[in-house]
């Protein structure tokens, strides 16, 4: 058995791992040409625009509406629908802030679900569990890439008259029984921040079929104007929210080539997952996939099973990891309703939207609990989607490194 790198041994590996965001030829000039067309902001280019229409026709979507980020796109998208003060959403305990935070800018309540151990995504048994006649929406986050289980949250949600909003901020190209997630409920909504898979730096949008919803949020995000009204009427009481032509030139740069690497993210992460499989002490959190299925693995995320490992700490093996030549992170630390801001629930000094006279529930955080979320939150490990973008010869070099260091456990315990 060859020597940890952690205790002096050689590195699995010291190539470099694919840099994200990479910067290519295409993408350069398309920016150059925004840039010096001297039209910088959607009203007067072409880019935005073309993108929104680009991305929605991905989608098999009518509309899509361009915002400056995620988390705007899922506020925009809450607040075209109409939900809003009194209303509760029910969104996993186990994702980004940006998810349950929409969700209280737009004024409404953020109900915690727990979340399946083998997928990390919202249990649909959890959401049954949390349904009251308060609730209007269920926010479903494709963790990871991976589609969440929307055969059973759509029935949900059709047999309790409730919205479906998807936050697709990590699932770019992730594929459902040949339909594009974000284009499955009511609307869609994506990022493009600078780690996601399609990035500009900063960015959101929405998907919707809904021709409301689309009139609606680009609206919103555009000062309140709306379309077929002359520029200096504002209709609704609305934000600038909009992306720059620098930001839409990028990401129809970018689009071309979305597919291409999902479908190598995808052909790496399913190797990744059968290898993994056969290594005791770690549970890949991976799901077989259905008919016309395809995950796009935003992070490839790694369970660790302490008891098989004789209890090493997720820090210790995250160390060995680095050592090894394989950059990783830890996942989330903490459920969402752990972090202050839910727990104080001290959103604005009056306590909307928690204390607002709309509301009759009863969303004291303090209360919430989510074992599976809990539990995960202690032995996730993550590793970056750029990580599947190498060769076969590459992902085996992370098999090679999980093994060394599974193999060798008790000398990093005795270390
Ligand atoms: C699951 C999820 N939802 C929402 C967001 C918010 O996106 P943004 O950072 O663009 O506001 C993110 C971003 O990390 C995310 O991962």
């Amino acid at each position: 058995m060859s020597t940890l790198a952690l205790l002096g041994g050689e590195p699995v590996r010291t190539k470099p791992w694919p840099v994200w965001p990479d910067v290519r030829e295409d993408d350069l000039a398309a920016v150059r040409e925004a840039l010096s067309s001297g039209k910088w902001w959607q009203h007067e280019g072409e880019h935005v625009t073309a993108f929104e229409r680009e991305f929605a026709a991905y989608h098999d979507s009518k509309y899509g509406v361009a915002v400056n980020s995620g988390t705007t796109a899922l506020q925009m998208a809450l607040e075209a629908l109409k939900v809003g003060p009194g209303d509760e959403v029910i969104v996993p305990a186990y994702t980004f802030q940006g998810t349950a935070a929409s969700v209280l800018l737009a004024n409404a309540v953020p109900v915690f679900a727990d979340v399946e151990a083998d997928t990390m995504n919202i249990d649909p048994e959890s959401v049954q569990g949390r349904i009251t006649d308060r609730t209007r929406a269920i926010m479903p986050v494709h963790l990871a890439g991976l589609p969440a289980a929307m055969d059973r949250l759509l029935e949900i949600a059709e047999a309790r008259g409730l919205l479906v909003i998807e936050d697709a901020a990590q699932a770019h190209g992730a594929v459902w029984r040949g339909r594009k997630v974000g284009a499955l409920g009511d609307a869609g909504c994506f990022s493009f921040q600078a780690s996601k898979n399609l990035p500009s730096g900063e960015g959101g949008l929405i998907v919707t079929d809904d021709e409301e919803v689309w009139a609606r949020a680009s609206g919103l995000r555009n000062c309140g104007r709306v379309e077929g009204r002359p520029f200096s009427e504002h209709h609704l009481l609305g934000y600038n929210f909009r992306l720059t032509e620098m930001q839409g030139a990028l990401l129809r740069s970018r689009l071309v080539h979305l597919e291409a690497e999902t479908d190598r993210r995808y052909r790496n992460g399913r190797w990744l997952t059968q290898q993994l499989l056969q290594v005791p002490g770690v549970t890949p959190l991976d799901a077989e996939p259905g008919e016309g299925d395809r995950r796009a693995y935003h992070l490839y995320p790694i369970r660790l099973e302490p008891e098989e490992l004789g209890n090493l700490s997720r820090e210790r093996f995250m160390a060995a990891l680095s050592a090894e030549g394989i950059p990783c992170m830890a996942g989330y630390g903490r459920p969402l309703y752990r972090n202050p801001v839910f727990e104080d629930g001290s959103f604005c000094p009056q306590g909307c939207p928690l204390s607002c006279a709309f509301y009759h529930g009863d969303a004291s955080y303090g209360e919430t609990s989510c074992p599976v979320t809990e539990d995960l939150c202690e032995r996730v490990v993550w590793l970056f989607h750029s990580l599947l973008l190498g060769s076969e010869h590459d992902t085996a070099d992370i098999v090679r490194a999980v093994e060394k260091i599974v193999q060798a456990h008790q000398e990093l315990l005795a270390a």
